[in-house]
């Protein structure tokens, strides 16, 4: 990703320290934080420093070599790494990758890791551009770009692969409630791709799709299960169907690490649950650019934030990866992935 000129990726290791684009502060600054430890790892992703799947693998392997380098327990390191986000299963992906019973190898890994998850990125991009005629209007919810996958991104990488190839698309960015990942994150990548788009509102979807406004709906995933059914951020579910209701195709764009063999479906993904406060508040830029939380309910209430949901198998017409596009079966995602 090319941020003020300067190209970045979302994580890096850097002599020993962890650097990471502090996603909590995007779009309002741009700044570059540090890890030096394991609990720093633990505390970025846990408060969402960095988020987005394939990003949180990445992070999770670096967190693994620190420890390494630190001489600490990998196998204790691993388990405290493992559990600070349960849906995304990339995490799980990066700790496999990066675990050796040689410590000094650790790191070696783990960059592989990182260099591998940024080659699917860019051939992720590649294979959803070809569903991309031009001028389309896509929809797409949550973050799924340059900070969620590290560089290319997944279902922004079919978007910004279709705006470099000319194909000027239109996108419909839903804000994503609580965290608003869409409306801070992914509508900022799309200013910096020069990428047409409005925000709106995550119950927005159903209307323009019912007007014949939306073409096409490309999201990313945290966890695809064997036979298909797709974790995603929360909001997903309700884009997909109405989709089906109103005849749009609905794509998932997912790396070949966010495929989970060892879950049968989507009953049995794991749903993180997080903090009601992000629900009864929200975080914004106040006139000097200073972040601000400013509670929106009423004192008294509670609320329930799952932060993911899981769409079914039936409602996706297909899924993007680096190998191609693939139907949501458990045999055509079994030969897909052999
Ligand atoms: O809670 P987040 O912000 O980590 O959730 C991210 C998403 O749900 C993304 O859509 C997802 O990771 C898919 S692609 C990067």
């Amino acid at each position: 990703m090319q941020v003020h000129g300067n190209q970045y990726r979302a994580v890096w290791w850097d002599d020993g320290v962890v650097k990471f684009i502090d996603q909590r502060l995007i779009p309002y600054r741009f700044e570059v934080a540090e890890a030096h430890s394991l609990e720093d790892v633990v505390n970025a992703i846990v408060t969402m420093g960095v988020r987005g799947a394939p990003t949180i693998g990445v992070m999770a392997a670096y967190g693994l070599a620190l420890a390494a380098n630190q001489r600490q327990d990998l196998a204790n390191a691993r388990r405290i790494l493992a559990q600070t986000r349960p849906t995304a299963v990339n995490l799980q992906a990066g700790l496999d990758s990066a675990m050796d019973d040689t410590p000094t190898r650790v790191l070696e890994n783990a960059k592989h890791f990182d260099d591998s998850t940024v080659s699917a990125a860019e051939e992720i991009g590649e294979n959803g551009n070809r569903l991309i005629t031009p001028e389309m209007k896509i929809l797409t919810h949550c973050n799924t770009g340059w900070l969620a996958a590290q560089d290319w991104g997944t279902a922004a990488a079919v978007i910004f692969k279709a705006q470099r190839a000319g194909k000027r698309p239109f996108i419909f960015v839903s804000e994503t409630r609580p965290r608003l990942q869409g409306s801070r994150l992914t509508a900022w990548e799309m200013t910096n791709e020069r990428v047409d788009h409005v925000i709106i509102v995550d119950s927005a979807s159903a209307l323009l799709m019912s007007r014949g406004e939306v073409d096409i709906v490309v999201v990313g995933a945290d966890r695809i299960a064997a036979n298909g059914d797709t974790a995603n951020k929360i909001g997903t579910y309700a884009h997909a169907l109405a989709a089906k209701a109103h005849d749009v195709p609905f794509y998932i764009a997912a790396p070949a690490s966010t495929f989970d063999s060892g879950t049968p479906n989507g009953a049995a993904i794991e749903i993180e649950d997080r903090d009601a406060n992000e629900v009864l508040s929200v975080e914004g830029a106040g006139g000097d650019d200073s972040i601000l939380t400013l509670r929106i309910a009423s004192p008294e209430s509670g609320a329930r934030n799952p932060a993911f949901d899981v769409t079914p198998a039936e409602l996706i017409t297909g899924i993007i990866t680096e190998r191609g596009v693939v139907r949501p079966s458990i045999r055509a995602i079994a030969a897909h992935l052999a």
